[in-house]
Protein backbone atom coordinates (compact mmCIF):
# COMPACT_ATOMS: atom_id res chain seq x y z
CA UNK A 1 0.00 0.00 0.00
CA UNK A 2 1.15 3.42 -0.89
CA UNK A 3 -0.07 7.12 -0.01
CA UNK A 4 -0.93 9.34 -2.83
CA UNK A 5 -2.01 12.36 -0.66
CA UNK A 6 -2.01 13.63 2.94
CA UNK A 7 -4.26 16.34 3.01
CA UNK A 8 -5.12 18.07 6.86
CA UNK A 9 -7.27 21.23 8.10
CA UNK A 10 -7.55 22.47 11.75
CA UNK A 11 -5.11 19.17 12.70
CA UNK A 12 -3.11 20.12 16.11
CA UNK A 13 -0.91 23.34 15.78
CA UNK A 14 -0.46 22.68 12.04
CA UNK A 15 -1.79 24.84 9.26
CA UNK A 16 -3.56 23.41 6.91
CA UNK A 17 -1.56 21.69 4.43
CA UNK A 18 -1.13 18.52 2.15
CA UNK A 19 1.12 16.59 0.37
CA UNK A 20 0.88 14.89 -2.48
CA UNK A 21 3.50 11.79 -2.69
CA UNK A 22 1.78 10.04 -5.53
CA UNK A 23 3.34 6.74 -4.25
CA UNK A 24 6.62 8.33 -4.19
CA UNK A 25 8.95 8.60 -1.01
CA UNK A 26 9.11 12.13 0.88
CA UNK A 27 11.13 13.72 3.65
CA UNK A 28 9.34 16.12 5.57
CA UNK A 29 12.28 18.33 7.04
CA UNK A 30 12.26 20.96 9.88
CA UNK A 31 13.59 22.17 12.86
CA UNK A 32 12.79 21.14 16.41
CA UNK A 33 8.87 21.82 17.09
CA UNK A 34 8.58 22.72 13.38
CA UNK A 35 5.44 20.42 13.30
CA UNK A 36 7.25 16.84 11.66
CA UNK A 37 6.07 14.63 14.42
CA UNK A 38 2.46 16.31 14.42
CA UNK A 39 3.17 15.22 10.22
CA UNK A 40 3.46 11.63 11.27
CA UNK A 41 0.45 11.58 13.76
CA UNK A 42 -1.66 12.00 10.71
CA UNK A 43 -2.20 8.58 9.78
CA UNK A 44 -2.64 6.71 13.30
CA UNK A 45 -5.33 9.58 13.49
CA UNK A 46 -7.02 8.71 10.43
CA UNK A 47 -6.66 4.75 10.63
CA UNK A 48 -7.19 4.43 14.33
CA UNK A 49 -8.85 8.08 15.85
CA UNK A 50 -6.54 7.26 18.74
CA UNK A 51 -4.11 10.94 18.51
CA UNK A 52 -5.48 13.49 20.30
CA UNK A 53 -5.84 16.06 17.52
CA UNK A 54 -7.09 19.29 18.88
CA UNK A 55 -5.04 21.90 20.26
CA UNK A 56 -4.54 22.92 23.27
CA UNK A 57 -5.03 26.31 24.40
CA UNK A 58 -2.61 28.41 27.21
CA UNK A 59 -4.54 26.16 30.24
CA UNK A 60 -3.15 22.66 28.57
CA UNK A 61 -7.06 22.07 27.78
CA UNK A 62 -8.15 21.03 24.24
CA UNK A 63 -9.75 23.52 22.20
CA UNK A 64 -13.44 22.08 21.92
CA UNK A 65 -14.89 24.47 19.07
CA UNK A 66 -11.88 22.61 16.83
CA UNK A 67 -12.47 20.24 13.75
CA UNK A 68 -9.29 18.47 13.04
CA UNK A 69 -10.00 17.03 10.20
CA UNK A 70 -7.80 14.57 7.88
CA UNK A 71 -7.65 12.53 4.89
CA UNK A 72 -5.01 10.07 3.38
CA UNK A 73 -5.93 8.61 -0.26
CA UNK A 74 -4.03 5.35 -0.33
CA UNK A 75 -4.00 3.64 -3.76
CA UNK A 76 -6.94 2.41 -4.16
CA UNK A 77 -8.79 3.68 -1.43
CA UNK A 78 -9.46 7.29 0.00
CA UNK A 79 -10.33 7.36 4.31
CA UNK A 80 -10.75 10.13 6.35
CA UNK A 81 -12.03 11.16 9.80
CA UNK A 82 -12.98 14.04 11.37
CA UNK A 83 -13.51 15.27 14.58
CA UNK A 84 -16.54 17.41 15.65
CA UNK A 85 -16.92 20.32 17.93
CA UNK A 86 -18.84 18.28 20.18
CA UNK A 87 -15.64 15.71 20.15
CA UNK A 88 -17.70 13.04 17.83
CA UNK A 89 -15.76 10.99 15.49
CA UNK A 90 -17.52 11.01 11.73
CA UNK A 91 -15.68 8.50 9.31
CA UNK A 92 -15.68 8.54 5.53
CA UNK A 93 -14.73 6.13 3.07
CA UNK A 94 -14.00 7.20 -0.57
CA UNK A 95 -15.58 10.16 0.40
CA UNK A 96 -18.79 8.60 1.79
CA UNK A 97 -19.93 8.46 5.15
CA UNK A 98 -19.88 5.30 6.95
CA UNK A 99 -20.45 3.62 10.51
CA UNK A 100 -17.19 3.85 13.06
CA UNK A 101 -18.24 -0.33 13.04
CA UNK A 102 -17.70 -0.31 8.29
CA UNK A 103 -14.62 2.08 8.86
CA UNK A 104 -13.06 0.17 11.66
CA UNK A 105 -13.36 -3.50 9.75
CA UNK A 106 -11.90 -1.62 6.54
CA UNK A 107 -8.93 -0.42 8.52
CA UNK A 108 -8.39 -3.97 10.31
CA UNK A 109 -8.57 -5.49 6.73
CA UNK A 110 -6.51 -3.13 5.13
CA UNK A 111 -3.52 -3.32 7.75
CA UNK A 112 -3.96 -7.32 8.64
CA UNK A 113 -5.26 -6.53 11.81
CA UNK A 114 -1.70 -5.28 13.28
CA UNK A 115 -2.88 -2.27 13.82
CA UNK A 116 0.34 0.47 12.99
CA UNK A 117 2.72 -2.21 13.70
CA UNK A 118 3.59 -1.94 9.75
CA UNK A 119 4.00 1.37 10.14
CA UNK A 120 6.40 1.76 12.21
CA UNK A 121 9.84 -0.14 12.27
CA UNK A 122 10.76 0.80 15.66
CA UNK A 123 6.83 -0.34 17.32
CA UNK A 124 7.74 -4.28 17.45
CA UNK A 125 11.51 -3.63 19.12
CA UNK A 126 9.55 -1.67 21.88
CA UNK A 127 6.84 -3.91 22.58
CA UNK A 128 7.43 -5.63 26.08
CA UNK A 129 9.60 -8.96 25.83
CA UNK A 130 6.78 -11.38 26.43
CA UNK A 131 4.39 -9.58 24.01
CA UNK A 132 7.15 -10.34 21.47
CA UNK A 133 7.72 -13.65 22.17
CA UNK A 134 3.85 -14.61 22.20
CA UNK A 135 3.69 -12.37 18.55
CA UNK A 136 6.89 -14.72 17.46
CA UNK A 137 5.61 -18.04 18.18
CA UNK A 138 1.91 -17.07 17.35
CA UNK A 139 2.80 -16.51 13.83
CA UNK A 140 6.64 -17.72 13.54
CA UNK A 141 6.70 -20.98 15.33
CA UNK A 142 4.81 -24.44 14.34
CA UNK A 143 2.02 -24.53 17.40
CA UNK A 144 2.90 -26.44 20.10
CA UNK A 145 2.27 -27.47 23.66
CA UNK A 146 5.82 -27.07 25.63
CA UNK A 147 6.05 -29.62 28.33
CA UNK A 148 4.99 -28.48 31.99
CA UNK A 149 8.46 -28.80 33.72
CA UNK A 150 7.27 -26.11 36.02
CA UNK A 151 4.01 -28.30 37.21
CA UNK A 152 6.53 -30.94 37.85
CA UNK A 153 9.17 -29.07 39.53
CA UNK A 154 6.39 -28.02 41.87
CA UNK A 155 5.60 -31.09 42.61
CA UNK A 156 8.73 -32.14 43.13
CA UNK A 157 9.81 -29.42 45.69
CA UNK A 158 6.43 -30.49 47.50
CA UNK A 159 7.38 -34.02 48.03
CA UNK A 160 10.76 -32.79 48.60
CA UNK A 161 9.92 -30.58 51.17
CA UNK A 162 7.59 -33.31 52.88
CA UNK A 163 10.52 -35.98 52.61
CA UNK A 164 12.24 -33.41 54.61
CA UNK A 165 10.02 -33.10 57.56
CA UNK A 166 10.61 -37.19 58.21
CA UNK A 167 13.81 -37.23 59.69
CA UNK A 168 12.91 -35.01 62.25
CA UNK A 169 9.83 -36.64 63.56
CA UNK A 170 11.46 -39.95 63.69
CA UNK A 171 13.98 -38.67 65.93
CA UNK A 172 11.04 -37.19 68.02
CA UNK A 173 9.70 -40.44 68.26
CA UNK A 174 12.74 -42.10 69.15
CA UNK A 175 13.10 -40.21 71.95
CA UNK A 176 10.04 -40.27 73.36
CA UNK A 177 10.19 -44.13 73.20
CA UNK A 178 13.32 -43.66 74.88
CA UNK A 179 11.64 -41.73 77.61
CA UNK A 180 9.09 -44.29 78.34
CA UNK A 181 9.64 -46.97 80.80
CA UNK A 182 7.84 -50.09 79.67
CA UNK A 183 10.77 -52.55 80.46
CA UNK A 184 9.03 -55.92 82.11
CA UNK A 185 6.28 -58.34 80.38
CA UNK A 186 3.16 -56.54 79.79
CA UNK A 187 1.29 -60.14 80.31
CA UNK A 188 2.61 -60.85 83.85
CA UNK A 189 1.72 -57.18 84.99
CA UNK A 190 -1.61 -57.52 83.56
CA UNK A 191 -1.46 -60.66 85.80
CA UNK A 192 -0.66 -58.84 88.42
CA UNK A 193 -2.91 -56.23 87.91
CA UNK A 194 -5.91 -58.71 87.58
CA UNK A 195 -4.78 -60.01 91.28
CA UNK A 196 -4.60 -56.69 92.49
CA UNK A 197 -8.52 -55.66 91.18
CA UNK A 198 -9.83 -58.53 92.38
CA UNK A 199 -8.45 -58.22 95.87
CA UNK A 200 -9.16 -54.77 95.68
CA UNK A 201 -13.00 -55.32 95.22
CA UNK A 202 -12.91 -57.92 97.54
CA UNK A 203 -12.08 -54.87 100.55
CA UNK A 204 -13.71 -53.07 98.89
CA UNK A 205 -16.78 -55.00 99.90
CA UNK A 206 -15.98 -55.31 102.96
CA UNK A 207 -15.73 -52.02 103.80
CA UNK A 208 -18.63 -51.00 101.66
CA UNK A 209 -20.17 -48.02 102.49
CA UNK A 210 -22.96 -49.04 100.23
CA UNK A 211 -23.49 -52.41 101.69
CA UNK A 212 -24.16 -50.14 105.08
CA UNK A 213 -26.43 -48.00 103.35
CA UNK A 214 -28.46 -50.45 102.21
CA UNK A 215 -28.58 -52.17 105.40
CA UNK A 216 -29.93 -48.99 107.16
CA UNK A 217 -32.50 -48.69 104.48
CA UNK A 218 -33.92 -52.27 104.90
CA UNK A 219 -33.76 -51.60 108.47
CA UNK A 220 -36.20 -47.94 108.00
CA UNK A 221 -38.43 -49.98 105.96
CA UNK A 222 -38.49 -52.95 108.58
CA UNK A 223 -39.30 -50.49 111.07
CA UNK A 224 -41.96 -48.53 109.51
CA UNK A 225 -43.78 -51.69 108.55
CA UNK A 226 -43.43 -52.76 112.21
CA UNK A 227 -44.84 -49.11 113.59
CA UNK A 228 -47.75 -49.48 111.31
CA UNK A 229 -48.75 -53.09 112.48
CA UNK A 230 -48.52 -51.43 115.86
CA UNK A 231 -50.80 -48.91 114.88
CA UNK A 232 -53.10 -51.69 113.16
CA UNK A 233 -53.19 -53.88 116.40
CA UNK A 234 -53.79 -50.58 118.58
CA UNK A 235 -57.05 -49.89 116.45
CA UNK A 236 -58.51 -53.42 116.08
CA UNK A 237 -61.89 -52.51 116.30
CA UNK A 238 -63.98 -54.53 118.86
CA UNK A 239 -67.09 -53.81 117.30
CA UNK A 240 -68.78 -54.06 114.17
CA UNK A 241 -68.60 -50.16 112.87
CA UNK A 242 -71.83 -50.35 110.66
CA UNK A 243 -74.25 -51.50 113.03
CA UNK A 244 -72.46 -51.06 116.29
CA UNK A 245 -72.65 -54.62 117.61
CA UNK A 246 -69.79 -56.14 119.60
CA UNK A 247 -67.18 -58.87 117.21
CA UNK A 248 -67.36 -61.92 118.27
CA UNK A 249 -64.41 -62.44 120.89
CA UNK A 250 -62.85 -65.08 119.31
CA UNK A 251 -62.24 -63.00 115.60
CA UNK A 252 -60.97 -60.14 117.50
CA UNK A 253 -58.12 -62.46 119.21
CA UNK A 254 -57.32 -64.12 115.99
CA UNK A 255 -56.98 -60.82 114.06
CA UNK A 256 -54.74 -59.73 117.26
CA UNK A 257 -52.53 -62.73 117.00
CA UNK A 258 -51.78 -62.33 113.04
CA UNK A 259 -50.89 -58.71 113.59
CA UNK A 260 -48.73 -59.64 116.61
CA UNK A 261 -46.71 -62.52 114.69
CA UNK A 262 -46.24 -60.23 111.75
CA UNK A 263 -45.00 -57.61 114.24
CA UNK A 264 -42.59 -60.07 116.17
CA UNK A 265 -41.34 -61.26 112.64
CA UNK A 266 -40.43 -57.74 111.35
CA UNK A 267 -38.89 -57.17 115.08
CA UNK A 268 -36.73 -60.06 114.27
CA UNK A 269 -35.51 -59.12 111.38
CA UNK A 270 -34.81 -56.04 111.89
CA UNK A 271 -32.19 -57.21 115.10
CA UNK A 272 -30.98 -59.37 112.85
CA UNK A 273 -30.13 -56.17 110.17
CA UNK A 274 -28.91 -54.15 113.05
CA UNK A 275 -26.55 -56.64 114.23
CA UNK A 276 -25.28 -57.01 110.37
CA UNK A 277 -25.14 -53.22 109.95
CA UNK A 278 -23.01 -53.32 113.76
CA UNK A 279 -20.60 -56.39 112.52
CA UNK A 280 -19.97 -53.94 109.22
CA UNK A 281 -19.47 -50.65 110.86
CA UNK A 282 -17.42 -52.21 113.72
CA UNK A 283 -15.05 -54.07 111.08
CA UNK A 284 -14.74 -50.96 109.04
CA UNK A 285 -13.83 -49.06 111.82
CA UNK A 286 -11.55 -50.86 113.30
CA UNK A 287 -9.75 -52.38 110.07
CA UNK A 288 -6.68 -49.23 110.28
CA UNK A 289 -4.61 -52.36 108.58
CA UNK A 290 -7.40 -52.92 106.18
CA UNK A 291 -7.53 -49.51 105.18
CA UNK A 292 -3.50 -49.47 104.65
CA UNK A 293 -4.33 -52.42 102.32
CA UNK A 294 -6.39 -51.01 100.57
CA UNK A 295 -4.77 -48.09 99.77
CA UNK A 296 -1.46 -49.44 98.98
CA UNK A 297 -3.31 -51.92 96.82
CA UNK A 298 -4.68 -48.81 94.98
CA UNK A 299 -1.47 -47.39 94.50
CA UNK A 300 -0.27 -50.77 93.31
CA UNK A 301 -3.59 -50.57 90.80
CA UNK A 302 -2.38 -47.08 89.42
CA UNK A 303 1.37 -48.16 89.48
CA UNK A 304 0.46 -51.00 86.90
CA UNK A 305 -2.37 -49.52 84.92
CA UNK A 306 0.42 -46.86 84.37
CA UNK A 307 3.01 -49.60 83.47
CA UNK A 308 0.72 -51.13 80.93
CA UNK A 309 -0.33 -47.78 79.46
CA UNK A 310 3.23 -47.31 78.89
CA UNK A 311 3.01 -50.62 76.86
CA UNK A 312 0.76 -48.98 75.11
CA UNK A 313 2.09 -46.05 74.42
CA UNK A 314 5.14 -47.77 73.21
CA UNK A 315 2.63 -49.83 70.55
CA UNK A 316 1.33 -46.94 69.09
CA UNK A 317 4.83 -45.00 68.84
CA UNK A 318 6.35 -48.08 67.13
CA UNK A 319 3.77 -48.04 65.26
CA UNK A 320 3.85 -44.81 64.00
CA UNK A 321 7.61 -45.19 63.71
CA UNK A 322 6.76 -47.70 60.94
CA UNK A 323 4.35 -46.17 59.08
CA UNK A 324 7.00 -43.02 58.73
CA UNK A 325 9.16 -45.15 58.06
CA UNK A 326 7.25 -46.35 54.74
CA UNK A 327 6.27 -43.13 54.27
CA UNK A 328 9.86 -41.74 53.79
CA UNK A 329 10.35 -44.77 51.88
CA UNK A 330 7.73 -44.07 48.98
CA UNK A 331 7.93 -40.39 49.09
CA UNK A 332 12.14 -40.96 48.26
CA UNK A 333 10.88 -43.68 45.28
CA UNK A 334 8.56 -40.75 44.24
CA UNK A 335 11.20 -38.51 44.36
CA UNK A 336 13.33 -39.92 42.18
CA UNK A 337 10.90 -41.19 39.92
CA UNK A 338 9.84 -37.16 39.57
CA UNK A 339 13.42 -36.15 39.33
CA UNK A 340 13.86 -38.65 36.29
CA UNK A 341 10.63 -37.54 34.81
CA UNK A 342 11.79 -34.19 34.92
CA UNK A 343 15.12 -34.95 33.18
CA UNK A 344 13.25 -36.40 30.33
CA UNK A 345 10.46 -33.26 30.37
CA UNK A 346 13.41 -30.86 30.59
CA UNK A 347 15.03 -32.23 27.29
CA UNK A 348 11.84 -32.89 25.34
CA UNK A 349 11.34 -29.07 26.47
CA UNK A 350 14.93 -27.97 25.37
CA UNK A 351 13.98 -29.90 22.00
CA UNK A 352 10.89 -28.26 21.72
CA UNK A 353 12.29 -25.29 22.43
CA UNK A 354 15.28 -25.16 20.35
CA UNK A 355 12.97 -26.17 17.10
CA UNK A 356 10.49 -22.92 17.73
CA UNK A 357 13.90 -20.54 17.94
CA UNK A 358 15.15 -22.13 14.92
CA UNK A 359 11.17 -21.45 12.69
CA UNK A 360 11.45 -18.17 14.65
CA UNK A 361 14.97 -16.93 13.32
CA UNK A 362 14.77 -18.94 10.12
CA UNK A 363 12.54 -16.11 8.44
CA UNK A 364 14.95 -13.29 9.33
CA UNK A 365 17.71 -12.25 7.72
CA UNK A 366 19.88 -10.51 10.09
CA UNK A 367 18.28 -10.38 13.47
CA UNK A 368 18.29 -13.68 15.17
CA UNK A 369 15.62 -13.78 18.66
CA UNK A 370 17.11 -15.47 21.80
CA UNK A 371 13.43 -16.92 23.27
CA UNK A 372 15.53 -18.96 26.03
CA UNK A 373 18.22 -18.09 28.40
CA UNK A 374 19.93 -20.68 30.77
CA UNK A 375 20.13 -18.95 34.16
CA UNK A 376 23.54 -20.31 36.57
CA UNK A 377 21.32 -22.98 38.28
CA UNK A 378 20.41 -24.88 34.75
CA UNK A 379 17.19 -24.27 35.07
CA UNK A 380 15.82 -22.56 31.89
CA UNK A 381 13.37 -19.05 31.49
CA UNK A 382 11.40 -17.88 28.48
CA UNK A 383 12.72 -14.61 27.30
CA UNK A 384 12.91 -12.06 24.15
CA UNK A 385 15.63 -10.61 22.78
CA UNK A 386 16.78 -9.34 19.09
CA UNK A 387 20.20 -9.75 18.27
CA UNK A 388 22.54 -9.02 15.63
CA UNK A 389 25.80 -10.98 15.68
CA UNK A 390 24.99 -11.92 19.52
CA UNK A 391 24.93 -8.61 20.54
CA UNK A 392 21.39 -7.97 22.58
CA UNK A 393 19.14 -5.23 20.55
CA UNK A 394 19.49 -3.11 24.29
CA UNK A 395 23.18 -2.96 23.54
CA UNK A 396 23.31 -2.00 20.22
CA UNK A 397 24.06 1.23 18.39
CA UNK A 398 21.12 3.64 17.17
CA UNK A 399 21.65 2.32 13.16
CA UNK A 400 22.15 -1.32 14.29
CA UNK A 401 18.41 -0.84 16.51
CA UNK A 402 17.72 0.97 12.96
CA UNK A 403 19.20 -2.22 11.03
CA UNK A 404 17.44 -4.49 13.70
CA UNK A 405 13.85 -2.99 13.13
CA UNK A 406 14.06 -2.93 9.18
CA UNK A 407 15.24 -6.54 8.84
CA UNK A 408 12.33 -7.48 11.69
CA UNK A 409 9.23 -5.29 10.00
CA UNK A 410 10.83 -6.77 6.44
CA UNK A 411 9.90 -10.64 7.88
CA UNK A 412 6.48 -9.50 9.16
CA UNK A 413 5.44 -8.16 5.60
CA UNK A 414 6.98 -11.15 3.93
CA UNK A 415 4.85 -12.93 6.34
CA UNK A 416 1.38 -11.05 6.20
CA UNK A 417 1.46 -10.41 2.58
CA UNK A 418 0.98 -6.85 3.66
CA UNK A 419 3.24 -3.53 3.10
CA UNK A 420 2.66 -0.13 4.70
CA UNK A 421 3.91 3.32 3.87
CA UNK A 422 6.61 3.52 6.54
CA UNK A 423 6.89 6.59 9.25
CA UNK A 424 11.02 6.94 9.80
CA UNK A 425 10.95 9.33 12.86
CA UNK A 426 14.88 10.74 12.96
CA UNK A 427 16.03 9.89 9.69
CA UNK A 428 18.72 12.11 9.95
CA UNK A 429 20.25 9.82 12.47
CA UNK A 430 20.94 6.96 10.29
CA UNK A 431 23.88 6.58 7.75
CA UNK A 432 23.36 4.42 4.50
CA UNK A 433 25.70 1.70 6.28
CA UNK A 434 22.87 1.29 8.79
CA UNK A 435 19.64 1.19 5.76
CA UNK A 436 17.92 -1.88 4.51
CA UNK A 437 16.45 -1.61 1.78
CA UNK A 438 13.01 -1.67 1.60
CA UNK A 439 10.28 -1.84 -1.20
CA UNK A 440 8.37 0.74 0.82
CA UNK A 441 7.18 4.14 0.37
CA UNK A 442 8.57 5.86 3.25
CA UNK A 443 8.36 8.86 5.00
CA UNK A 444 11.28 10.56 6.17
CA UNK A 445 11.32 12.92 9.17
CA UNK A 446 14.65 14.75 9.91
CA UNK A 447 16.03 17.62 11.85
CA UNK A 448 17.48 20.13 10.11
CA UNK A 449 17.94 24.03 11.31
CA UNK A 450 15.46 25.75 8.48
CA UNK A 451 11.81 25.60 8.74
CA UNK A 452 9.07 23.26 8.04
CA UNK A 453 10.22 21.35 4.44
CA UNK A 454 8.43 18.66 2.81
CA UNK A 455 9.96 17.50 -0.28
CA UNK A 456 8.95 14.33 -2.67
CA UNK A 457 11.33 11.88 -4.40
CA UNK A 458 10.32 12.59 -7.60
CA UNK A 459 13.75 10.21 -8.52
CA UNK A 460 11.85 7.12 -6.78
CA UNK A 461 8.79 6.39 -9.10
CA UNK A 462 6.08 4.28 -7.48
CA UNK A 463 5.83 0.78 -7.81
N1 LIG B 1 -2.10 18.85 20.25
C1 LIG B 1 -1.28 19.90 20.16
N2 LIG B 1 -1.76 21.17 20.21
C2 LIG B 1 -0.94 22.21 20.12
N3 LIG B 1 0.35 22.11 19.98
C3 LIG B 1 0.91 20.89 19.93
C4 LIG B 1 0.13 19.71 20.02
N4 LIG B 1 0.97 18.67 19.95
C5 LIG B 1 2.22 19.16 19.82
N5 LIG B 1 2.18 20.49 19.81
C6 LIG B 1 3.29 21.39 19.60
O1 LIG B 1 3.47 21.44 18.21
C7 LIG B 1 4.80 21.72 17.92
C8 LIG B 1 5.31 20.73 16.91
O2 LIG B 1 5.51 19.54 17.57
P1 LIG B 1 6.11 18.28 16.86
O3 LIG B 1 6.26 17.22 17.84
O4 LIG B 1 5.32 18.01 15.64
O5 LIG B 1 7.53 18.87 16.41
P2 LIG B 1 8.73 18.13 15.73
O6 LIG B 1 9.03 18.84 14.47
O7 LIG B 1 8.47 16.69 15.64
O8 LIG B 1 9.90 18.42 16.74
P3 LIG B 1 11.17 17.52 17.15
O9 LIG B 1 12.17 17.70 16.04
O10 LIG B 1 11.62 18.17 18.38
O11 LIG B 1 10.68 16.15 17.30
C9 LIG B 1 5.55 21.70 19.22
O12 LIG B 1 5.76 23.04 19.61
C10 LIG B 1 4.62 20.99 20.14
O13 LIG B 1 4.78 21.47 21.45
MG1 LIG C 1 9.33 14.94 16.41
Amino acid sequence: MKINRIVWQNFKCLPDGEIVANGRNVTISGRNGSGKSSIASILPFVLFGRVDAKSFDAQGLTIGTQTPTATIEFDGITLKRLVTAGNKNRTFIDGKEVTATVFNTKVFNLTGGLGTLLFNPFEFPNYAWKVQRDFLLEHFAPKENFVDVAGLDDELKRLRKDAATIPARIEEINRQLNDLDFSGDAAEIQQRLNALNERFAKLQAESSEEQQKFLTRQIRQLESTRDELRRRYRSTKTHCPTCGAALPKEKIAETLERISVEGKRASAEIERLRNQLETLQSKANFSVERGQELRSVQSGISELNRQLYNFKQAANLRKRLEQLTADDKSLNAKIVELESQIAQAQERRNRQMKASEDSVNAQFKFVKFKLFKTLASGDIRETCEPMIYGVPYSSLSKGEKFKAACDILNAFQTKFNLEMPLMIDDAESYTRNSLVTLPNQIFAFKVTESELDISVDESRAAA
